[in-house]
């Protein structure tokens, strides 16, 4: 029988068997399948897995800080690389979904790379890819490993992608991983979170991406997931998110009459993210959730809920 802890003491023997005294190089996410990935590996080789992290500036508000303490405590040796501004750069003044994935994408290998060469004698990339990811050709994981794939054909290869590949989670379904990262002790803050795109807000903000505008959905989705978690309605749904639409639209403040931007609130049921069916949130909750979003996040005057499934719509908007 199957269980996570037989699961993760032979792929530990198997990982000491394979890796010996290498080293190894991880991108971590903040998702569970490349933190689950990262603890089984630092059992294996220790401190000889080294762990990155890096800050596109496209997260939610507080996760860099928050998820890389969380890995701190839990022994990895893990390296948090601010790259904002990178990420930044590269996306002013672009709009398209596509490019501003390809864009993003770009960066993160450039940013990856460059932390994997200062790794001296570094000899395997580690990723979190899962059974899912190797059957379906568009991942649902987002992550690193997911960007890493899906650009790997532009231009000349990234040194780090010379590197021999480990992939110790890849016969696992996401209930599996889930079970194995409960055994291996990750906190519950990371073993339920909700699926997060590798692009992350810069494919929530509907046009151009700017600091500005990251900050305004930091504040307003911020209050959206406190509002989930407070309610229970985090654990109920399989992933939500705010979006920022590039639309004003007049609203009234005391005496004054404002001309703000709009966001939009999205929850879904799903699986496995084929197919997902909007979720009804109770409307005291998105009243309460409303209010706040509009006394307390400058820039914003107006909320809507997505009442879209998928098909035909998309989880995303882009
Ligand atoms: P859609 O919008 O296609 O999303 O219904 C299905 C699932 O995939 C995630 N998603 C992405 N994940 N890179 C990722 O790593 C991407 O570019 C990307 N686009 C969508 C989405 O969050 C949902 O879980």
């Amino acid at each position: 029988d199957w269980t996570p802890f037989a699961f993760a003491e032979e792929t530990i023997d198997a990982l000491k068997a394979q890796l010996t005294n290498d080293k190894v190089v991880l991108g971590l996410s903040g998702g569970v399948d490349s933190s689950v990935a990262a603890l089984i590996l630092h059992q294996a080789v220790g401190k000889n897995l080294h762990c990155v992290f890096v800050d596109n500036g496209l997260l939610r508000k507080h996760e860099f800080e928050s998820v890389l303490d969380s890995y701190k405590e839990l022994g990895l040796n893990v390296k948090g690389v601010n790259a904002k501004q990178k990420f930044y750069d590269a996306l002013a003044g672009l709009t398209d979904p596509e490019l501003k994935r390809k864009a993003i994408g770009r960066v993160f290998i450039e940013v990856f790379d460059e932390e994997a060469n200062q790794i001296s004698d570094v000899k395997w990339l580690a990723q979190g890819t899962i059974y899912p990811d190797v059957i379906e050709s568009v991942s649902v994981n987002g992550g690193p490993s997911a960007t890493i794939k899906s650009h790997h054909n532009v231009g000349g290869l990234p040194d780090f992608m010379k590197l021999k590949v480990v992939e110790p989670l890849k016969s696992l379904f996401k209930d599996e991983v889930r079970r194995v990262g409960k055994a291996l002790g990750l906190p519950a803050d990371i073993l339920n979170r909700h699926p997060f795109p590798g692009p992350g807000l810069g494919i929530r903000i509907l046009g151009d991406v700017t600091p500005e505008k990251v900050q305004i959905l930091q504040d307003a989705d911020y209050i959206y997931i406190k509002n989930l978690k407070e309610s229970g309605w985090y654990d109920k749904v399989w992933q939500a998110g705010t979006i920022y639409l590039p639309i004003q639209s007049v609203g009234v403040m005391g005496d004054e009459r404002t001309y703000e931007n709009v966001v939009a609130l999205r929850a879904v049921g799903s699986v496995d993210g084929m197919t997902a069916d909007w979720s009804h949130l109770p409307y005291e909750l998105l009243a309460k959730i409303s209010n706040e979003i509009i006394n307390n996040v400058k820039g914003i005057n107006r909320v809507v809920y997505d009442i879209s499934s998928k098909p035909p719509a998309t989880i995303e908007w882009e």
